[in-house]
């Protein structure tokens, strides 16, 4: 029998709603906030009120867009957290309403899940390339940098993590005191390809875990050289954008496929994915295809469209859980950190 979801995503700044029948979306609509442009950085009480703006019209359209009304959906999966407590609060109380409106069940999903299972997600018209368990995934967004080994859509475990900053919190910080707009990961990717990886060199991290991260080094270092720099000369940055964006860059990557492939040998695994906001950049998507092609892996790069948070990523978490009937009370709250979700 199909099974229908109809996901819902207000972790952050996006409001997203999509709608899978099986494993198949359907729709996919997602309302971005460009309210936090001008601060530099997403500000969590303006994001709770764009959602509340958002939220019917992205549900109402992805169900349009899907050509069903609400009463044909089997269970409404919701993002639970980690996120902004104020934003989950929106699309956490707005599932509820639905539930007890249409008498539907209600599938809490965590987000870092949500970004790994949308490997999983077809599409009308194809197939998607599907990892195959286990597999491990680099999951690389603005709060969370992780190496997770995937056994099955619901047995996850953390391998690796950052002990500070995560990959997409040093694309941002670096852009915004390079003077870039928020978010800066994507305006870093695009002012890259014109510059010099190796015009200069940034401190890497000696982490202790095997298979942790740490960015924070990386920041302080690229502050003191623009520091050093802009003191010698006031137009330093300007001048240097592209080579600084691509250095930087060129570091981050290189931090991250390190202790990758030390958990590829370590765990002899060689089916490899790459999720999250960060799994959109030029530079990462290579070097990750690269190292595949040299070590004989298998590597799964995400559809642009699923690489940042959506709803769709959502619903398809939805469906494995509620295929092993994991369904939420109504008394279910969201949680801000992931270490309450586990
Ligand atoms: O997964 P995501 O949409 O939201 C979180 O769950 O955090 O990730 C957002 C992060 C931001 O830090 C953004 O700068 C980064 O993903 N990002 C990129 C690119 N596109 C988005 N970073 C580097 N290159 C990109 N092309
Ligand atoms: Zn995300």
């Amino acid at each position: 029998m199909d099974i229908t979801i109809l996901g819902i995503e207000s972790s952050c700044d996006d409001t997203s709603a999509a709608v899978i029948r099986n494993t198949t979306l359907l729709s996919n609509v997602i309302a971005s906030q460009a309210v936090h442009v001008k601060y530099g950085g997403v500000i969590p009480e303006l994001a709770s009120r764009a959602h509340q703006q958002n939220i019917i019209p992205v549900v109402d359209t992805a169900l349009k867009e899907a050509g069903i009304t609400a009463d044909k959906i089997d269970a409404i999966a919701f993002t639970r957290g980690p996120g902004l407590l104020g934003s989950l609060l929106v699309g956490t109380s707005f599932a509820k309403g639905l539930s007890i409106a249409g008498n539907i069940p209600m599938v809490e999903v965590n987000h870092l899940q949500g970004h790994i299972l949308s490997h999983f997600i077809d599409l009308p018209d194809r197939e998607m390339p599907h990892p195959s368990f286990p597999f491990l995934c680099l999951l690389v967004s603005g709060g969370h940098t992780q190496i997770v080994k995937v056994s099955s859509p619901l047995e996850m475990e953390i391998i690796g993590t950052t002990i500070d900053d995560a990959a997409g919190e040093a694309f941002d910080k670096c852009a915004k005191v390079m003077g870039l707009p928020y978010p800066g990961g994507p305006v870093i990717d695009r002012l890259a390809k014109e510059g010099n990886p190796n015009a200069f060199t940034f401190a890497k991290p000696h982490v202790k875990g095997e298979f942790d991260y740490s960015f924070s080094g990386l920041k302080t270092s690229f502050l003191y050289t623009l520091r050093d720099k802009v003191a010698e000369d006031a137009d330093f940055i300007e001048k240097n954008k592209a080579d600084l964006c691509a250095s930087l860059q060129h570091t981050i990557i290189s931090i991250l496929l390190d202790k990758l492939i030390k958990a590829t040998k370590a765990l002899g695994i060689k089916d490899v994915a790459i999720a999250g906001g960060v799994s959109a950049n030029s530079g990462l998507r290579e070097a990750v295809a690269e190292a595949g092609r040299r070590r004989g892996w298998r590597t799964f790069i995400p559809e642009f469209k699923f690489t940042t948070d959506n709803a769709a990523m959502i619903a398809i978490s939805g469906y494995y859980r509620y295929n092993q009937g994991m369904i939420s009370g109504l008394d279910v709250a969201p949680v801000a950190r992931l270490e309450e979700i586990l």
